[in-house]
Order: structure tokens, then C-alpha cells, then sequence
């Protein structure tokens, strides 16, 4: 495998992802065009246990890496030996699931002599905002909330090298709307369900308080809300619905009491108002041009409005991608790929898991 390639071969990458629960390859050509993106999702072989089970998601990792990457090969037209370089996350996430990612690039980069890029997962959630946007004027401040993680980053220069201005304390937002939906019964992943049930409720009836930190950091702590849900469960009487054991099934309004509707929108506005508040006041701190949102919490229809709302009134534009692109997917690792390989930064065989990466 070359150390270092001093100019591709072409400027089609291929983006391979296994951190979590999604299987997924995507073929990239140049910085902005995605030729394929194939996603496997393992939700149906993890829903019925209301979360990611490591051992299961390495096993059908292996089951089905394959078979994605040809897929996402052949719908891009191409063959590997067309191919420029291949990028591939190697951290953070399950460490059984990013090896299976990093060993069949490896394989490929050898078999077919061609440059590795090692990709930091939260980098590649922070580029896919690249992949619709051409210029997002910098300092851009990135507000990166998925199942893990809930982060603010800076970027000052497009070089590759983020400022971290804050991280949750304990658990992540979607982790949030995860335990919140898993306690109340409503299936999994809760993001969704949640986003879907909380517009039929009042954002109002249930109090939450928003947290702040005692040494006036920014970093977010989401921990409280779970408790806080647990709390007006017992004292308005609410019972779980039966919906995570149901194969496949989702709630809608019409099986949940206007209590639970209630308490689904409260507890969504009190995470959407903690993540936008924070957000902008690391915008006025730091004098952010943009602001940008991705990670899979990014998808919330609530946080959305209120981003772009807040951005409007703050006078600094808000991108948001589309929900495709927001949720685990290769193309945003392509994407990072293609970054490393301009500024020449390549990963040789020794390349390993890391499964607590920092950016
Ligand atoms: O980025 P992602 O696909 O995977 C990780 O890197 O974690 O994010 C998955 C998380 C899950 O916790 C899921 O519940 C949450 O994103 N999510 C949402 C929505 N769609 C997905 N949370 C709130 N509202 C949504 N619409
Ligand atoms: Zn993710």
C-alpha cells in the first residue's frame, strides 16, 4: 500500500462505514458528487432490545459488508481499479464494527494498490454539510449531535483541525430520545418516533428545566431530562406502550394519551431549546460566520425550525443537510477522505480501530 500518494489515480473515492448499526459505502467522485450511497441498517435485529447490541452489529457487519460495497460499486458504474483511494472510519464507535470496516479496506487497498484514508466519524458528520454546500464562510461553529455524541466544534481554517468548545457531560441527545422512547415503550430508535408523536402534543404542559453548567462552560449534560421524564411519568400516571417488542410496528397519535403527547413534545423542546441555546451562544462567543448541523439528532423537524429561526434573528446563516445525509452514511466519509487526500494525508496497513477517537 503507498505511504503517501503525492496525486490520486482518479477522483473517485470509496467510502466505507461500520462504526454502529449501519452498514454503508458510497463512491464519491471529486469533492461534491455522490455517484452511489448504500446504507444497510441492522434497526429490525436491534429494535427488540430498544439498543445497539455490539456483539450483533459486528457479526452482521461481516455478514453484510460485501455485498454493500458492490452494490454501492455497481450502482456508481465502477470498478475498483477506477478507483482513487478509499476512505474509511476508524473511530469512535463499536471496536468489533470498525474493524470489520478497516479490514476489508485494507484488503482492497492492498489488492488494488490504492491510498487509505482514515476517517475520524464526527469529521465525516461535520462534512457531509460539504457535500450540498460549496462555501460555508469560516469560523463555522458545528453542532454535531447523534447517538454518541453531542458537540460544538469550531473551524476556523479549512485544514483539517477543529476546536472543540464543548461536549455532553453524560449522555448524548439522541442517546436521550433513545432511553426516553425505550422507558416509555415506543420502539427504536426513538429520535424519530418521538419527532413524529411530539407534534401532536403541547411543547408546554410538562416543566423541564434547562441545565446549566456551574463553571459557565458550554458543554451539555441531557442525563436531567431522562430523569425528569421518569418523574412526571409516575406523578401524571402514564403507562409505557407496548410498541418496542412489536415486529416493526410504530406508534402513531391515535395509541398514545394526550398526557404521553404532552410529555413527548415537552421533553423534545427542552432538548431542542438546551442544543440551540448553547449553540448560539458559542456563536456570539466565538463570532461564528456559520453555523452548521449534522449528526443524526440533525434530522429533527423541531430543531431544524429552531435553529434556522434563531439563525435569522442572530443574522448568521444556519446549513442543515438533507436527512440522507445527516444519518450514518459513507458518502459524508468519502467526503472527509477526499480532504485528507488533498492535504495528503494517507493511513498505512498499521491502521487501527480507536473506539473512543477524539476529533
Ligand atoms: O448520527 P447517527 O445516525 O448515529 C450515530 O452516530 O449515533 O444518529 C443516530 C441518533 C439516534 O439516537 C436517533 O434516535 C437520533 O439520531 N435521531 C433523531 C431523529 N432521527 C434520528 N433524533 C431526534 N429526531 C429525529 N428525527
Ligand atoms: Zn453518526
Amino acid at each position: 500500500m503507498p505511504a503517501k500518494p503525492t496525486a490520486l489515480r482518479s477522483d473517485l473515492i470509496l467510502g466505507i462505514e461500520s462504526s454502529c448499526d449501519e452498514t454503508a459505502a458510497a463512491v464519491l467522485r471529486g469533492p461534491r458528487t455522490i455517484l452511489s450511497s448504500v446504507i444497510a441498517s441492522q434497526i429490525p435485529i436491534h429494535r427488540r432490545f430498544g439498543g445497539v447490541v455490539p456483539e450483533l452489529a459486528s457479526r452482521q457487519h461481516l455478514l453484510c459488508i460485501d455485498t454493500v460495497i458492490n452494490d454501492a460499486m455497481e450502482k456508481a458504474g465502477c470498478r475498483f481499479e477506477d478507483l482513487g483511494g478509499i476512505a474509511v472510519t476508524y473511530g469512535p464507535g463499536l471496536v468489533g464494527s470498525l474493524l470489520v470496516g478497516i479490514q476489508v479496506a485494507k484488503g482492497i487497498c492492498y489488492t488494488h494498490d490504492l491510498p487509505m484514508a482514515a476517517v475520524n466519524h464526527l469529521e465525516g458528520h461535520i462534512r457531509s454539510l460539504f457535500i450540498e454546500n460549496d462555501e460555508i464562510p469560516l469560523p463555522a461553529l458545528f453542532l454535531v449531535v447523534s447517538g454518541g455524541h453531542t458537540s460544538l466544534y469550531l473551524m476556523r481554517r479549512d485544514d483539517g483541525r477543529y476546536d472543540t468548545l464543548a461536549r455532553t457531560r453524560d449522555d448524548a441527545a439522541g442517546e436521550a430520545y433513545d432511553k426516553v422512547a425505550k422507558f416509555l415503550g415506543l420502539g427504536y430508535p426513538g429520535g424519530p418516533i418521538i419527532d413524529a408523536l411530539a407534534k401532536h402534543g403541547d411543547r408546554k404542559a410538562f416543566a423541564f428545566g434547562i441545565p446549566r453548567m456551574s463553571d459557565r462552560s458550554l458543554d451539555f449534560s441531557f442525563s436531567g431530562f431522562k430523569t425528569a421524564v421518569l418523574r412526571h411519568v409516575e406523578a401524571a400516571g402514564i403507562t409505557p406502550l407496548g410498541f418496542l417488542d412489536a415486529e416493526g410496528k410504530e406508534p402513531e397519535a391515535a395509541d398514545c394519551t394526550k398526557p404521553t403527547l404532552d410529555l413527548l413534545a415537552s421533553f423534545q423542546e427542552a432538548v431542542v431549546r438546551t442544543l440551540a441555546g448553547r449553540t448560539m451562544k458559542a456563536a456570539w462567543e466565538t463570532r461564528a460566520a456559520a453555523i452548521g448541523l449534522a449528526g443524526g439528532v440533525a434530522c429533527n423537524s423541531r430543531l431544524r425550525e429552531v435553529m434556522a429561526e434563531e439563525g435569522r434573528k442572530a443574522g448568521v446563516p444556519v446549513f442543515i443537510t438533507r436527512p440522507a445525509l445527516t444519518t450514518d452514511n459513507a458518502g459524508m466519509i468519502a467526503q472527509a477522505g477526499w480532504e485528507h487526500f488533498r492535504r495528503g494525508e494517507t493511513a498505512d496497513s498499521t491502521l487501527n480501530a480507536d473506539p473512543s477517537a477524539m476529533l
